[in-house]
């Protein structure tokens, strides 16, 4: 059964399938079989780049092609949901961009139509399935060093300001917070569960998206302090200061890292992962995995784990007055 090749298709032939698809062509027994894109050309040329089988200019051609057995969906968040549900309501398993989609009440229809069609439905927050951060929730759930105090994440960088581009168009989902803001609060949520209370604040570009955003979550004997800015490169770093030591993940921590542990001494101890790829072939075999085992849910980005991080995101974005259309 493992030996079956898996075909995948991709929706929307941007910057992060060709990153994805890189890794995808590392798997074994995997391969990219579909390509679609608005432009049929464009699509051509993405499968002639990357050695697909097929190239199609609608979405709804590659979600209807009986071969195929998964799809990523690659496009900007305000289609995630239209996008997750075309191929649901086809039975292809799907394994979404993060954020998963624009709300928690699009991620809990997402979610419905899932579980009436059973049919694989996971978000593709890659960051969950990467060694080196499975490695530091264990230690910190064996309190290596004792209670974790504190985190302090990070995630920011400085693109040219551009409307024209997804990350600053808010009509379709730009800003920091739901595009790199989610990693940060995903490390806290992974790490010290749901806060007891949050605050937010955030500045915007012209465009009404944010441009930054600094958060804090209170838990009963810890804090975390995170940031997500469009406006300067940071160290994109992920400090947990426990009650006896300090775990840090070096920049960057939502992908491939070293971990440095240091002890109340000041003593340092670097751990390096033996990372081969870009990152995204720990997701990629694991969604494999769920296919070949007839799974409707990853046991690793569950439902309950995305709906966590949607809400979270929802309720930062009613406190810094966030709307999207
Ligand atoms: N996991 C990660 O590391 C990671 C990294 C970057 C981005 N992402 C996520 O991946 C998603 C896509 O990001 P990206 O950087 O790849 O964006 P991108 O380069 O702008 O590509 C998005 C693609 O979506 C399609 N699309 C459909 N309707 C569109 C519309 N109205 N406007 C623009 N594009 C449209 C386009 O493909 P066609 O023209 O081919 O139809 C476009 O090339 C985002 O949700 C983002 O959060 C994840």
């Amino acid at each position: 059964m493992d030996s079956k090749i898996i075909n995948w298709g991709i929706i929307g032939a941007g910057k992060i399938a060709s990153k994805f698809t890189s890794d995808l062509n590392a798997v074994s027994h995997t391969k990219l079989y579909g390509i679609a894109s608005r432009d049929l050309k464009k699509a051509q040329h993405f499968a002639s780049e990357f050695d697909a089988d097929k190239a199609y200019g609608t979405y709804e051609d590659l979600a209807l092609d009986s071969n195929i057995d998964a799809i990523y969906i690659a496009t900007p968040h305000s289609f995630h949901k239209t996008h997750t549900l075309l191929c649901l309501n086809h039975k292809k398993p799907v394994l979404c961009e993060k954020p998963f989609a624009m709300n928690l009440e699009e991620v809990n229809e997402m979610i419905r139509v899932s579980k009436k069609n059973e049919t694989l439905l996971m978000e593709a927050l890659w960051t969950a399935f990467l060694p080196h951060f499975q490695y530091v929730q264990d230690l910190l759930n064996k309190n290596h060093f004792g209670k974790l105090i504190r985190l302090e994440a990070d995630f920011g960088f400085h693109p040219q300001y551009d409307e024209t581009s997804r990350v600053f168009d808010k009509s379709i989902g730009g800003g920091s917070l739901l595009d790199i803001g989610i990693y940060p609060i995903f490390a806290a949520l992974s790490t010290l569960g749901q806060p007891n209370s949050i605050e937010a604040k955030a500045d915007f570009f012209r465009s009404g998206a944010d441009s930054e955003c600094n958060m804090v979550f209170q838990y009963d004997s810890a804090k975390a302090i995170l940031q997500s800015t469009l406006l300067e490169e940071t160290k994109t770093e992920a400090i947990f200061y426990c009650e006896h030591g300090t775990i840090k993940i070096n920049g960057r921590f939502h992908e491939p890292a070293s971990v440095n542990l240091i002890d109340k001494n000041g003593n340092s101890e670097l751990k390096t992962f033996d990372y081969k790829t870009i990152g995204y072939s720990y997701e990629i075999e694991h969604f494999n995995q769920l296919i070949r085992d007839g799974k409707t849910e990853s046991d690793i980005m569950t439902f309950e784990r995305s709906q966590q991080l949607i809400s979270t995101l929802d309720t930062i974005r009613a406190l810094i007055g966030l709307k999207y259309s």
